[in-house]
């Protein structure tokens, strides 16, 4: 039995904001952004509208082309970095939004590998029989932690919110499915790319002082961020690939992480495939939307026909954790 993608979906919040928008609010420029990043605009979610909020509609979507209904559902996946609430996570509030009271929710906390460990736990599910039918939603409100003063910029440039959603079902055909999936993570870079507050570890968990300190925000070191993803993004692809005895020329698509159009390029070129053929790229329009990125990337891939039922695609993600992966699987 193998786990493939029946139904995929995707949806990302009205507001619109551009470099020249960023401009207005901080020391920046849409060259600087431009050029180091690939960005052009990204979306940002209103006051009130939570990551549930965005998974709906995608969730809706990949339900319908799965031609499932929410009732046939045996279980729902969510992945986030900051749920609607911090207790309980976004699955439950997805299960409420379905009106399906009963089905199992669990969320998924990987950061922007979220996707590619959420798909390895579905195949697992799968392919031992448990479950038939996953809803797998990644969906992120991210902005709401962006610092978007100067003093932000390094990072607060980078990040949108949207969220991607893909039913996972079992089948018996050979030519369909998850072939195989690589996950790592190396927690000695953990304060590398995180937000500290609220925290446990603080009691309360959220203070004046804590505010005042900005441990609310989003911190990253940009420059280690990039040093591991340009090596581990085409070690883990390759790992994926060598573990089926595939060729990478036997690839139709590899949909990365969108974390930065510069980090995709040097895979390619690390990876020998050309850019603009092989390795997909949507973040001009979206941004960094964490674990959402890479099913917003293949839903974009998939409607502009980049590939079709058959075809070998390789998906891969590097960040905060730091954690890294790779699926391989057939359409
Ligand atoms: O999911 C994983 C998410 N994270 C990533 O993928 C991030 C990976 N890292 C990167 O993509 C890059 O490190 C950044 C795009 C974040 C930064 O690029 P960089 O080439 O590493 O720039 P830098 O941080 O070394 O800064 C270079 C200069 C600095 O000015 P000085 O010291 O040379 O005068 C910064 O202050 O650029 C300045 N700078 C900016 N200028 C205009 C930093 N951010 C901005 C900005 N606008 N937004």
């Amino acid at each position: 039995m193998r786990a493939y993608i029946a139904g995929i979906g995707m949806h990302v919040p009205e507001r619109i904001v551009t470099n020249a928008d960023l401009e207005k609010m901080m020391d920046t420029t849409d060259e600087w952004i431009t050029e180091r990043s690939g960005i052009k605009e990204r979306h940002y979610a209103k006051p009130g509208e939570g990551p549930s909020d965005l998974a709906l509609p995608a969730a809706k979507e990949a339900l319908e082309m799965a031609g499932l209904k929410a009732e046939d559902i045996d279980l729902i996946m969510f992945s986030t970095v900051a749920s609607d609430y911090m207790i309980p996570g976004g699955g439950c509030i997805l299960n409420e939004y379905l009106g399906i009271p009963g089905t199992p929710a669990l969320d998924i906390r990987v950061q922007c590998s979220g996707f590619i460990y959420g798909l390895a736990v579905a195949r697992g599910f799968i392919e031992s029989g448990i479950y038939r039918n996953i809803l797998f939603v990644a969906a992120e409100v991210q902005t709401v932690a962006l610092d978007l003063r100067t003093e932000g910029r390094d990072t607060a440039v980078l990040f949108g919110d949207g969220a991607g959603a893909v039913v996972i079902r079992a089948t018996d055909d050979p030519n369909r499915g998850i072939l195989t999936s690589k996950l790592h993570a190396d927690g000695r870079y953990a304060r590398d790319l995180m937000i500290e507050a609220p925290s446990t570890r603080d009691n309360p968990w959220l203070t004046k002082e804590i505010l005042d300190q900005n441990k609310h925000k989003i911190t990253m070191n940009g420059r280690n961020v990039f040093k591991h993803a340009v090596t581990n993004f085409p070690a883990v692809i390759n790992e994926a690939l060598e573990a089926l005895h595939m060729d990478k020329s036997e690839v139709k698509l590899v949909v990365t992480h969108q974390a930065n159009l510069r980090i995709s390029e040097a895979v390619a070129k690390r990876l020998e495939l050309p850019m603009h053929d092989v390795v997909f790229s949507n973040i001009q329009k979206y941004g960094n939307t964490t674990s959402a990125s890479i099913p917003i990337a293949l839903y974009e891939a998939f409607k502009a026909g980049r590939f079709t039922i058959g075809d070998t695609l390789v998906l891969a993600s590097f960040g905060s954790g730091f954690t890294w992966g790779a699926v391989v699987l057939k359409w």
